[in-house]
């Protein structure tokens, strides 16, 4: 097919190169929004009546044909069309002859893309807001049903205090939450039109950039026409706040991965998010978490291929920008299926093993804190407290001891304002109750903090 520039070209491009230039391979993702585009840019031009009311209609009608037609399966765009736009505008023309050839007045490809990349990405955000919610209120329900279950807490990977597994659990659903709110705030910005900004000056022809705008449900319109074309700032803040995301859901993996060791046993694999090895009979594998943790250097990437795609581009458009849309894609497709795959996993994936929990944090010094806090609450400064305490568990190690193993005697030793009731602090479970300082572990903290997010994910 003659391509649409043709006339100004003597020879046709190289096939190698044609192929080269060609973005329809993968922006034929982009047929619904470009539709719509359309549509709304041609109802425009009815309405400011650079096209005639008959001439709107056939176009309209027309779009409207290509439309039923790809959704009937009828219609698949292709090579050798250049691109989606391209591809659209020749299919209209071939269906609807010469009036076809008035839709692109006005426009150019370049506010063309932008427009339609920008309806992709705001609704892949809002298919992103219901997915990051579930994956909240599955971990909230885990959450509520493990306030009193206790699990170590640890720092530099070293036990530190005891938690209410409910607590840590929640953590995730605060770093969900900020991941949410980033989203959000990216939505706004891209739901901004560039459609009529045209190549890079605006235009001449009578055009309604804020008739466009609301056709197509943007809030607002960019200001200035060079800029509306040339900003991709939207993408990489969109890859960006995917990336953080990734961070968030990776290290949730870590965590479920070394939980369902042998080692650690807090938790153990259900058969319907683990796989078998195919030489060791015994082997049960968390391929789940795995493979989220391993998409995480993907999402990575993608952030600083749009990064590099950007940096030193001269304005306006250049064809740099083609580049965006794989990796915007890619992105969106494996934060979704991350976010959805790690949903399952907390609902139907992992059992947490209650007992080895409780018999964990009770075996180690994860209660050296409170033996230290115990002689704070008897006017001991805290540093001379501090200092008591590592001697002890010098001395317990020495012995293989623990601190419950301890008789009162011999803490009197370390220091005379021991008594027998510091037994009591020590017990995990009153460790963990009485952190009950704002946003701590302390299990009335944790109640109040499970019920504030029932609320706010309205369970
Ligand atoms: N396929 C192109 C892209 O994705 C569309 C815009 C082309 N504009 C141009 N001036 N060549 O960026």
């Amino acid at each position: 097919m003659a391509k649409v520039w043709s006339k100004r070209f003597d020879n046709t491009l190289n096939p190698f190169i044609e192929k080269f230039n060609a973005s329809i391979g993968f922006d034929r993702k982009l047929i619904l929004e470009d539709l719509d585009c359309s549509i709304a840019h041609a109802k425009m031009l009815g309405k400011t009546q650079v096209l005639s009311p008959p001439e709107t209609l056939q176009i309209v009608n027309g779009l409207k044909t290509i439309k039923v037609e790809y959704l009937e399966g009828k219609f698949s765009p292709g090579f050798p069309s250049e691109d989606i736009h391209y591809c659209i505008e020749e299919k209209l023309i071939s269906l609807i002859g010469e009036t076809g050839k008035k839709l692109h007045t006005g426009r150019s490809r370049n506010d063309q893309v932008g427009t339609d990349i920008r309806m992709w990405l705001r609704k892949e955000i809002d298919n992103l807001e219901v997915l990051i919610t579930d994956l909240q209120k599955s971990l909230l329900n885990l959450a509520k049903s493990n306030i009193y279950t206790l699990i170590p807490g640890y720092t530099h990977m070293q036990r530190a205090q005891p938690l209410s597994l409910a607590h840590h659990l929640l953590a995730y659903l605060e770093m969900f939450q900020r991941d949410r709110e980033r989203f959000k705030e990216v939505r706004s910005r891209v739901n901004t039109s560039p459609l009529g900004a045209a190549a890079l000056a605006g235009t001449k022809i009578k055009i309604d950039r804020n008739f466009t705008a609301a056709e197509l449900g943007f809030e607002k319109i960019y200001k200035n026409s060079i800029d509306a074309v040339s900003d991709r700032d939207f993408s990489i803040e969109f890859v960006s706040s995917s990336a953080i995301l990734m961070a968030h859901l990776s290290k949730i993996s870590e965590e479920i991965i070394l939980w369902v060791t042998d080692e650690f046993s807090f938790a153990k694999l259900t058969d319907k998010c683990a796989t078998g090895s195919s030489l060791m009979p015994q082997k049960k594998n968390p391929d789940v978490p795995e493979l989220i943790r391993g998409k995480t250097g993907r999402v990575y990437g993608h952030l600083q291929a749009l990064l590099t795609m950007v940096k030193g581009v001269p304005l306006a458009y250049n064809k740099d920008f083609q580049e965006d849309k794989e990796p915007l894609f890619d992105t969106a497709e494996t934060i979704s299926s991350c976010i959805k795959a790690m949903t399952i996993l907390i609902d139907e994936g992992i059992e947490f093993n209650i007992k080895n929990l409780s018999d964990s944090v009770g075996n180690d010094f994860s209660n050296a804190t409170d033996l230290a806090d115990y002689l704070v609450g008897k006017e001991v400064p805290f540093r001379t407290a501090y200092q008591v305490v590592g001697e002890i568990v010098k001395y317990c190690l020495e012995r293989k001891l623990l601190f419950k193993n301890l008789k009162i005697d011999e803490l009197k030793k370390f220091h005379h304002e021991f008594e027998e009731d510091v037994f009591v602090d020590l017990e995990p479970l009153n460790v963990v109750k009485s952190r009950t300082s704002e946003g701590g572990t302390g299990f009335i903290q944790v109640e109040k903090e499970v019920k504030n997010w029932q609320k706010k994910l309205l369970l």
